[in-house]
Formats: structure tokens, sequence, C-alpha cells
């Protein structure tokens, strides 16, 4: 049986070290982070996702998963795998690799003779090219990019749509076909790359995702100024099978760790190769999503006052995306944020991402349950889709609020409903 290791057990690492036990590999996982080890060794996940901690606990319990600090203990793995985070840096907007460097430097010291160290993180193209040439002759380097989803992280990584593998041997390859030999057995496409590609591959995709969600909010904001409804448009659309429907969610935008971070450090990046024009869509693909933001706030204003001060706005929703507790360039914090900051009395409620939520904005004010979150309000922002906040019965609701006055910013509740109810119900893109 292959035994490989996993480095960094954040998000990503915590996945595939899980995953990749459940697919029969015997698998360390290593941080620097010492209370973070100690709790995945007993099953505890640091952040929610759902179907993770089961199947940690399970593999855990089967002793086929451990975790340790100690890069001693994955001397003798096979493969070993570098899930670091490549967050923003602080002085603009190129990635931040001193995780990745250290990780690669601290495997390659204790690394046996002939192991593979793959890359997962998502780094700006060439990185691995550099890495390779700091490793010692006797390992071998490959890049094999994540694509999932928070919130569908176990079904992405034991059931992915593809597996990407950039490498500079068959060996290598190899290696990578008896790690992913399940995978395999389904038939999942198998693409092998060059190094470079691997990690384009990577921004790309996310780059086309966050395209076709501005794309959606652009024609939102054509459509409220043209008197359409941008719901109808992006169903219509989306019948046509070279466009489909999926991610064409109109609303306040992406957030998360990775789609916004990601298409700037990809610009960053084309700037350096001397191919800056290509990539300068990317800026307004960026603008449109900041703008989205803006918009409620306007909207805000238009439907309560210019000067927030003396009401009271409950904002449903802190979460970047529902089904998970992530806060990262959260959207909806964003604008909760911001309301807070204008002099709103704002109350944000979350089924999962409360804590996060007030790691990062302490001021801002909490409520665990909805009724206490709408209680009063003259204005509600419905600014994360959690399946909670459609099932809520409109009637019961408008008993607890002051004004019934609703803002979807995710285009996902049913305006009907809330409209019969006796709601005046506001949504982006719909005029
Ligand atoms: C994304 C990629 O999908 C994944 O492949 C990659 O590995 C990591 O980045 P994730 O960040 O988990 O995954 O979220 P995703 O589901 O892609 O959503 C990103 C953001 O876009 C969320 O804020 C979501 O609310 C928003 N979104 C998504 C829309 O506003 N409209 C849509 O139609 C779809």
């Amino acid at each position: 049986m292959l035994k490989i290791s996993v480095i960094g057990t954040g998000y990503l690492g915590a996945t595939h070290a899980a995953c990749m036990a459940e697919l029969g590999l015997e698998v360390v996982g290593v941080d620097t982070d010492a209370k973070k080890i100690e709790a995945l060794a007993h099953g505890e996940l640091p952040f929610y996702e759902p179907e993770l901690p089961e199947l940690l606990q399970k593999q855990v319990r089967a002793g086929k998963l451990k975790f340790t600090t100690d890069f001693n203990e994955i001397s003798d793995c096979d493969v070993h795998f570098i899930c670091v985070g490549t967050p923003q840096s602080k002085d603009g907007l190129a990635a931040d690799l001193s995780y990745v460097n250290s990780a690669f430097a601290a495997v390659a010291k204790v690394a046996k003779n002939g192991s593979l160290l793959v890359g997962k993180s998502t780094v700006p193209v060439g990185t691995a090219e550099a890495l390779a040439k700091t490793l010692p002759a006797n390992l071998e380097l490959a890049w094999n990019p994540e694509f999932l989803r928070e919130g569908f992280a176990v079904e992405d990584t034991l059931r992915p749509n593809r597996l990407v593998i950039g490498v500079t041997s068959d060996r290598a390859e190899n290696l990578l076909k008896e790690v992913y030999a399940e995978n395999l057995k389904d038939q999942v496409p198998w693409v092998r790359a060059d190094l470079p590609t691997a990690e384009l591959v990577k921004v790309a995709a996310n780059s086309f995702l966050a395209t076709k969600i501005s794309f959606i909010n652009a024609m939102a904001e054509v459509c409220e100024a043209a008197g359409g409804d941008v719901t109808v448009l992006a169903k219509a659309i989306g019948y046509d099978p070279r466009i489909g429907n999926r991610f064409l969610q109109a609303g306040i935008g992406f957030g998360g760790g990775c789609l916004p971070k990601d298409i700037r450090a990809f610009m960053a990046r084309a700037e350096e190769l001397g191919a800056s024009p290509a990539l300068e869509f990317l800026r307004e693909i960026d603008s449109i999503n900041l703008r989205a933001r803006q918009r409620v706030i306007d909207l805000v204003r238009s439907e309560l006052a210019l000067d927030l001060k003396s009401f009271r706005i409950a904002v449903l929703g802190a979460a970047f995306k529902p089904d998970s507790d992530d806060v990262r360039d959260s959207p909806a914090l964003d604008i909760a944020a911001q309301i807070h900051a204008a002099g709103a009395d704002v109350v944000v409620h979350d089924p999962k991402a409360i804590e996060p939520a007030r790691k990062r904005f302490p001021n801002l004010q909490f409520a665990t349950e909805i009724e206490e979150c709408v209680k009063g309000a003259d204005l509600i922002l419905h600014l994360t889709e959690w399946k909670v906040y459609r099932e809520l019965d409109p009637i019961r609701i408008k008993e607890l609020v002051k004004q019934a006055k609703i803002l979807d910013g995710r285009n996902a509740l049913d305006r009907d409903k809330w409209r019969n109810a006796g709601w005046q119900f506001h949504a982006l893109g719909r005029a």
C-alpha cells in the first residue's frame, strides 16, 4: 500500500488527507500548528464542511490517517502532497508563496530517495519549475491542482470531475496513477500536462467561473436600467448548451478564499510575464463583482434614507456561500460591515459562520436565532442563500419586523410568496 503525506491541514489538506485514506492509502497529515494537529488527531475539524468530520473520525479510528507536527514522521512516504495556503500578499495583488516555499524545503530535508513531491496549492505559473530546481536530484516534483468546492469538498475529492497532473516523467505519472487508482476505476478523465499548463489550468478555471458570475451580474445591472428580469434572462440563455445554466445566479457576487484572490494573482503574474493585456478583462470582472456590493448599499439607502442612523437592518447570511462557515472576502459580511459603518443598527444571522464573522468584525451585532435577528427590523437583507432562509414563512416573519421590506441579494427567495404575504420585495437585477 502506498504511504503518502499531506502537508498543510487547512481546508484543502484536511479534506485531501481524509479522502485519500478513504480511497485506501495510508496517510500522514502534517502541519506546523500544534493545536490544529491535536484537534484533527481527535477527529475534530476547525471549520465546517459537510460529511468531512465523519470521514475524518472514521479514518483516524481505522488507523489509516495520522497527524503530526514532526516532519521526520513522513520520511518513509512515497508521495508528499503540499496543500498549504497561498493568500493574497499584504502589499499587492500577487500570491504570498512563503508557505509553499517553506513546505517544499521542509519535505525535501526528510523525504526518502525517489519520492515524489506534489504541489496542490494554487500558485502563479512558473512556481513549480522554480521549485523543481531547488530539489535534490533524488527527488521529483509534480503539480496536481485541486478543484474542490467548499460545501462539496468530500464529494469533489472522492469523485472529481477530472484529474489534472503536471509531470516531467512517466515515472511520476505512474506513481500518481497508483495514488488515484480508485478514481481511475470510475473512469475519471485524466489530463497529463507539463508543469506550467497544470498550474494554469487552475487559475484559468477559476477565472472562467468568476467571469461567468460577473457576466450575469453585469446583465443584472442592465436589467435594472432597462426594466428587465435577470433571473428570466439567465434561465433563457442557460438553455443553450454552449452557455449552460450553472454559475449564472445573479446577486451580490463571488467571494471566498479562492476566486477573488486567484484572479488578482493571475493578473499580477501576467504582468510579470509581459502578458497583462491578455488578462485586462479580469480587472473588469473584479470591478463588476465589487460593484454588486455597492449596488446593495445604494438600494438600502434608496429604500430607507441616505442617513441610515435610525434604522435597524437584519442581515441573513455572513458566510461567502451556503453550507460553509468561511467568511474570507464574503460579500455578505462586507455589506453588513459597510452598512454598520454607515451608522445603521445591523444584526447578522448565519447558521454556521457567526463565530468566524465575529472574529473578523467584533463590533457587529450577531443573533443566533433568525427571529431575534429580524425583530424590529426596518429592512431584511438576504445575502447568503442558506436553505433555512428559503424556507422562512413570510407571514410569521412579518409579525416580528417593524417594516415588511426585504432585499434578496441572491435571487434565491420565492418573490411571489413574499409579495403575497404583503412584503415589499426587492432583488438585484429584477426591476
Ligand atoms: C471555487 C471553485 O468553484 C473551485 O473549483 C475551486 O477549487 C475553489 O474556488 P468555492 O470558493 O468553494 O470554489 O466556491 P464557488 O461555489 O465556486 O462559489 C464562489 C462564489 O461565487 C461564492 O461567493 C458564490 O456565492 C458565488 N456565486 C457562485 C455566485 O454569485 N453566482 C453563481 O452563480 C455561483
